[in-house]
């Protein structure tokens, strides 16, 4: 018999299914609570509600275990391609050869954007943020494919969507990047792999062949593979949340890269970087800065440090601090905030506050000195984390509306004021 809960309301008693996922985890069914009593359910941060099932990540904050569709983060980054990452998470199984080539050639097909999009650039200050104009673009990128609104449309426009959208993110930020450097726009090499392509894009001329450099490129791969998904974190939600309006795929990313520019999420990448910069620059120890984090009237955290649901360690960033000390060995780069980061790491584990709240790096922490040491500018590093989030945006996605999911509309419990009658602005 499978298993119920039973809640007491009013002295009635009422049965909830339970729900067990396929690691054992474990949910009470409320969907039907309101119709039966009148009673819902409150959680705001959604920090006990599970908003769906899904079959794509696999993620055990107590234990830190992150795996992509069954398999483990670290045999990925090692071994995988983003673009093999990015057939996994979409379709849910490794690709083989053949698998694999159809989908790299059609990615590779759709890297141009339209040179109507020129336009929308140069109306951009040129100190524009970069997600804000990614945001923008990729909104657009729906009126230059208006099929791309039809929600009834078949599988294989539907796929065609999901390969532009990953084909054009990378073209899209190098322009944004070259435009807010006042460079001339790089074109995309279809000879060259899906992030040799970026490098070259951000870094070349267009009037010489650019070099790939392999450590770059192989630390580009790591990352993205690292940040490819994150199973129900703020901005899949808002890309499923969007998207369950039938909203088309396009507008549902350009959703999914505005919930994750803010600091408390990917932007923390950006931040991490800018507050080692103030902790070097102040030059006064890093006592003081831990001391702050922890004091409740001062509103400074410790960017880079702890996450919603991982409470022990967050795999990425074991992974990820490891690559920043390779990156910068092979590039010969000494990087002094590296030195401060890794200071700052053992300050602040061996404090009571941060061991009482399982508060540990989290993968922005050290992702940050790895884009410098690639060459990125800092406004760009939560570009870098969108590129890599997006197949996994679009796997969120697909698995929404393949499983048929409602529109997304949460309740509240309100607490205005009770009904009351208009008043004339003169008796006011
Ligand atoms: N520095 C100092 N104190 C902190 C920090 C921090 N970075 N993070 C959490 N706390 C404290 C917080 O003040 C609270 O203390 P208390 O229980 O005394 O009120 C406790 O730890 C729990 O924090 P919370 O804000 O309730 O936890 P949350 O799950 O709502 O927030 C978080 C998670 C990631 C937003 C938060 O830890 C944070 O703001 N970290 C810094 C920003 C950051 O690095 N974000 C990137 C997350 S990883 C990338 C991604 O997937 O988005």
């Amino acid at each position: 018999m499978s298993e119920t809960a039973r809640i007491i309301l009013d002295g009635k008693e009422y049965e909830l299914p339970v729900i067990v996922g396929t690691e054992d985890e474990k949910a009470i069914d409320i969907s039907k609570l309101r119709s039966a009593s009148g009673y819902i359910t409150i959680d705001p941060g959604f920090k006990n509600t599970g908003s769906c099932k899904s079959a794509i990540t696999y993620l055990d904050g107590e234990n830190g275990i992150l795996r992509y569709r069954g398999y483990p983060i670290e045999q990925l980054a090692e071994k995988a391609s983003f673009l093999e990452v990015a057939y996994l998470l979409i379709k849910g199984d490794l690709p083989n050869q053949k698998e694999l080539d159809w989908f790299v050639n059609s990615i590779t097909k759709h890297t141009l954007v339209h040179e109507d999009m020129k336009r929308f650039f140069e109306a951009f200050p040129t100190d524009a943020h970069p997600m804000g104009i990614l945001s923008s673009m990729i909104a657009s990128l729906s009126t230059f494919y208006p099929e791309s609104q039809n929600p009834n449309r078949s599988i294989e426009d539907v796929e065609l969507t999901m390969h532009r959208v990953i084909a054009k993110l990378p073209t899209l930020a190098a322009q944004a990047y070259k435009n807010n450097m006042g460079h001339p726009v790089v074109y995309p090499n279809n000879g060259l792999s899906y992030t040799e392509n970026f490098l070259q894009m951000m870094f070349g001329l267009p009037t010489e062949d650019y070099k790939v450099n392999p450590v770059v490129n192989d630390a580009l791969n790591k990352l993205l593979i690292l940040h490819a998904d994150h199973e129900q974190n703020c901005s899949a939600s808002t890309v499923r949340i969007v998207g369950s309006s039938q909203a088309n795929l396009y507008s549902a990313i350009s959703a999914g890269i505005a919930a994750l520019w803010g600091p408390l999420h990917g932007g923390a990448n950006q931040a991490v970087i800018e507050m080692l910069e103030t902790i070097k620059n102040d030059g006064g120890g890093l006592q003081k800065w831990v001391d702050k984090a922890k004091d409740k009237s001062d509103s400074f955290r410790l960017m880079g440090f702890g996450h919603r649901v991982y409470k022990n360690f967050d795999p990425r960033a074991k992974i990820i601090k490891k690559a920043a000390d390779d990156v910068l060995d092979a590039l010969g780069i000494d990087d002094p905030v590296l030195e401060i980061a890794k200071e700052l790491e053992a300050v602040a584990l061996k404090d009571q506050y941060f061991v009482d709240r399982g508060l540990y790096p989290n993968v922005d922490f050290y992702s940050g000195i790895i884009y410098r040491a690639l060459g990125i500018p800092t406004d760009m590093f939560t570009v870098m984390f969108a590129i890599g989030r997006l197949p996994g945006w679009i796997a969120q996605w697909k698995e929404m509306v393949e499983m048929g999911e409602p529109i997304g509309r949460p309740r509240q419990v309100y607490t205005g004021a009770n009904d009351r009658n208009y008043v004339d602005i003169s008796n006011r």
